[in-house]
């Protein structure tokens, strides 16, 4: 069976698109033993609704684990379930952000674990209804040895979806360029309280976003061997705050909610990186700081 840990917007997601038979969710360790069904509408791309059912499932007849938790609640999440995985379990990980995903790998080095960055779009504006919002790709690639052996199995197995996926030999690039411009809107959106596109009219963005690409550049020079100059990450950010401009970014949208963001994973994971390397990032700590302020739940 596929499991699916986490069956939030995304786990619903992928949980609508996989073969009905093949896929079930794990429950909340303080759910009862065997949790509950879970019904809900799914809205294709194209607008059809479609009912889902979605069963509880063991943890022990897993044979891909999709993990489909906030950044913040993988860890624990996994923590709670691995000992009852089968040890060749390929475990795929779609946190935004970085930092959790190398947790999870250095907890459990020794397990096929994998990590997914999807460009795929799911909201779930009521708790009986899930939206695939926009489509987009999917980037598969190893976070342990083992995991290098499965990207092929997996990749045939969610490709049962339809969805476009792919190989990504290094994956932990691929979750760098999607941090950059998550780290560049995501944080000023949700403390304007504006959709993507107000950022290029908005002086607080004008004010910082020089010095924060700058930051986000001595960073990716320092932890890869990658040279990206700072106007070439304003001009990507730019890019994306462009296409997206009606769009509420995901943190945006958690504020918004009362939910705890995934701010920890992003500007902070920078902050952290920071530290670790003494690079100063005055920026994304004061974008941290600021976010933490308006969600109570944040740690
Ligand atoms: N949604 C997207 O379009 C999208 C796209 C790309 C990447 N992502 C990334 O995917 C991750 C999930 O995003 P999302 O939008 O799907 O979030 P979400 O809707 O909040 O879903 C997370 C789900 O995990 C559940 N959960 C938390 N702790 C758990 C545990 N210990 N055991 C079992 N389930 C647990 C939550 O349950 P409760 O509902 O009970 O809290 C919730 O249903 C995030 O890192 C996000 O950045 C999302």
């Amino acid at each position: 069976m596929i499991g699916i840990l986490g069956a939030g917007a995304l786990g619903r997601l992928w949980a609508a698109l996989l073969p009905a038979d093949q896929v079930g969710y794990l429950s909340r360790p303080e759910a009862s033993l065997s949790g509950q069904d879970v019904d809900y509408i799914f809205e294709s791309i194209s607008g059809e609704e479609h009912p889902i059912h979605l069963s509880p499932i063991t943890p022990e007849t897993i044979s891909v684990l999709l993990v489909t938790t906030k950044a913040g609640d993988t860890l624990t999440a996994l923590q709670h379930r691995m000992p009852a995985i089968p040890l060749r379990t390929p475990i795929v990980l779609f946190q935004n952000g970085l930092g959790s995903q190398q947790s999870v790998a250095e907890a459990w080095p020794d397990r096929p674990i994998l990590a997914a960055s999807t460009t795929e779009g799911a909201n779930r504006p009521t708790p009986e209804r899930v939206i695939h919002a926009g489509l987009g790709k999917t980037w598969l690639g190893p976070m342990t040895p083992s995991g290098r052996q499965c990207v092929e199995d997996v990749l045939r197995v969610l490709k049962q979806t339809g969805l476009e996926l792919h190989a990504e030999e290094n994956i932990l690039t691929r979750l760098w360029d999607k941090l950059i411009v998550n780290a560049g809107i995501n944080p000023f959106t949700a403390i304007l309280d504006c959709p993507n596109g107000d950022l290029l009219e908005s002086a607080f963005f004008q004010k910082h976003i020089g010095a924060l690409c700058r930051e986000m550049a001595l960073l990716v020079a320092a932890e890869t061997d990658r040279d990206l100059s700072p106007e070439d990450l304003q001009e990507r950010i730019r890019d994306v705050v462009i296409r997206t401009a009606r769009n509420t970014s995901s943190m945006r949208a958690d504020v918004l909610r009362g939910k705890p963001t995934e701010i920890d994973f992003i500007n902070g994971y920078l902050v952290g990186l920071g530290k670790k390397l003494g690079i100063p990032t005055p920026v994304n700590q004061l974008l941290t700081e600021q976010v933490k302020q308006l969600s109570p739940h944040s740690e």
